[in-house]
């Protein structure tokens, strides 16, 4: 079989009956699928379904077929692992780390993309716990579709519907095939902040958590390009299948980023890059008792505007700045798109509370270079970089927007 392995994984939730089209859909587009029921879910749907569908044996309990080691073949065969529907209580094990059932067990094995369906009430999904957990699940890189605002048990209705298998079909699609509107492309995406060194201990740095880059990268992945991610410091995963580069100050991203943007098809420049360097860092620590010291600045690299003037009259890279902005947001945005001849300017108000840097959430205005302008409104940051991608995706389909110069 040349299609790819999916290790289905079934929490109890009501939509745990729409598993079974899911995991037909998967065998129709060729895929190999083991499926793996909670206790939960084994409350709502039967195995028999799943064996009928898949052709394949159903997995319940670690301690069956202990002499398989279960969990870790399955897990490992996998080439992407589906929890639909996840429930609260499986999202919140997800997220710790638990190891209490076969599928929570085969997680911790796993170590290709995670994709995840969400489906409870409003009030559990809104709970700041489940918010928590599904945060610490997309750092770690896994893909959360839905959950969609709809009729849920009984007769409440709002968000917390499970996706349809169709959207989560897709998803899984272009994971495994390269398949969506990036297919094919190289996107390059700079993250964090840079660090600066005054001293052996110190350095000059700044709030920026990686976390939008990082959600760039994965969706940017998740829709079948080919990504390299250059960021500062971060402790945040590395989003599956995406290459990363690690470096620390301004200079080494200036670097790695020369190095690497001429064969991109699309630059997204995240990262938080520091403007000012100490002139010189100290080699030994500096001491209290030394008195306070004087840290003299010299300009930075700006990476992005190298990026832009190596690129000249091409059309390629699309190149697309960020703008930490304070004030009125649309003109400074304008205005710094115009000043830095990049194709796509998104711009963030840092002084807005709760979005922007070291947050889980941002509210964004993404700015054409001819014109149009699209108000991304409050959300997790990886909707947002669906959101940003969509605009990217639009302006490589537009060649009238790219490679003009001025
Ligand atoms: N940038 C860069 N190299 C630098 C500084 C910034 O590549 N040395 C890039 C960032 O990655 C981001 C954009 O430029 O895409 C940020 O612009 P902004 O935050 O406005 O910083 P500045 O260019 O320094 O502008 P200003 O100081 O006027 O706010």
């Amino acid at each position: 079989m040349d299609g790819p392995r999916v290790l289905l994984g079934v929490s109890g939730g009501i939509g745990a009956y729409k598993a079974a089209a899911l995991a037909r859909g998967l065998v129709t587009a060729g895929a190999t699928v083991d499926v793996v029921l909670t206790r939960g879910a084994r409350e709502f749907v039967g195995a028999a379904t799943f064996e009928g569908i898949t052709g394949r044996p159903v997995r319940g309990e670690v301690w069956e077929g202990v002499a398989d080691a279960t969990h870790v073949e399955l897990a490992r065969a996998a080439d992407v692992l589906v929890v639909y529907p996840a429930t609260a209580h499986t999202l919140a094990r997800l997220a710790n780390g638990l190891a209490d059932d076969l599928l929570t067990t085969a997680a911790l094995v796993h170590r290709g993309p995670l994709v995840l369906a969400p489906a409870m009430h409003t009030e559990m999904w809104e709970h700041p716990a489940t918010t928590a957990n599904v945060a610490t699940l997309r750092d770690r890189g896994a893909l959360v579709v839905g959950p969609a605002t709809g009729p849920l048990m009984g007769v409440d209705a709002g968000p917390g519907r499970l996706a349809e298998p169709d959207e989560v079909l897709t998803a899984i699609a272009a994971i495994t095939t390269g398949a969506g509107d990036l297919a094919g492309r190289r996107v390059l995406v700079t993250a964090g902040g840079t660090r600066e060194p005054i001293d052996p201990v110190r350095y000059l740095g700044n709030r920026s958590s990686g976390r939008m880059g990082f959600a760039l990268a994965a969706a940017a992945r998740a829709r079948g390009a080919e990504v390299v991610l250059i960021t500062g410091p971060s402790a945040l995963m590395t989003p599956p299948g995406v290459e990363r580069v690690d470096v620390t100050t301004a200079r080494e991203m200036d670097a790695a980023v020369t190095d690497r943007a001429g064969g991109q098809d699309v630059v997204l420049m995240a990262a938080a890059v520091a403007d000012f360097r100490p002139d010189a860092a100290h080699a030994t620590k500096l001491r209290r008792g030394d008195g306070p010291p004087t840290v003299t600045l010299v300009a930075n690299p700006d990476v992005l505007a190298g990026v832009v003037a190596r690129r000249g009259a091409a059309a390629r890279p699309l190149v697309v700045g960020f703008a930490a902005e304070t004030g009125d947001l649309e003109a400074g945005a304008r205005r710094k798109l115009a000043e830095k001849g990049v194709d796509l300017l998104v711009a963030n108000d840092v002084a807005a509370a709760g979005v922007g840097f070291d947050t889980e959430e941002n509210a964004v205005l993404v700015l054409h270079r001819d014109g149009p302008v699209r108000a991304v409104p409050r959300a997790a940051k990886a909707a947002v970089a669906t959101a940003i991608l969509d605009e990217v995706v639009t302006a490589l389909g537009d060649p009238g927007r790219v490679g003009t110069s001025g």
